[in-house]
């Protein structure tokens, strides 16, 4: 799966929704998040996002491995597509607790 890292946080630039063939890209207060359950791997959204917070799993930097855990646990069940669900009410505690970028 693809994964959205500290990047994001407090950007939200929103690119990578218009690239999804699937809609999996869900809005959070804070940030966007991938499901892992419904990403097909098309890779489409990581080149378009301005700030480079897209990564395949296995290509997170370091420091930013917990966002895998991040983007997965969001989620409490299969949302069945951004469009219809709409925002998410929370952020993942990872990155609702997140020190403040400055974007
Ligand atoms: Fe975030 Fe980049 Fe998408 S800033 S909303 S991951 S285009
Ligand atoms: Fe969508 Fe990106 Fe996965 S475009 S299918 S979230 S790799």
């Amino acid at each position: 799966t693809y994964v959205i890292a500290e990047p994001c946080i407090d950007v939200k630039d929103k690119a990578c929704i218009e690239e999804c063939p699937v809609d999996c890209i869900y809005e959070g207060p804070r940030s966007l998040y991938i499901n892992p359950d419904e990403c097909v791997d098309c890779g489409a959204c990581e080149p378009v996002c301005p700030v480079e917070a897209i990564f395949l799993e296995e290509d997170l930097p370091y420091e930013w491995t917990a966002f895998a855990k991040a983007n997965a646990e969001v989620f409490d069940t299969a949302p069945g597509g951004a469009a219809q669900h709409g925002p998410l009410d929370r952020d993942h505690p990872l990155i609702a607790q997140r020190g403040k970028t400055g974007a």
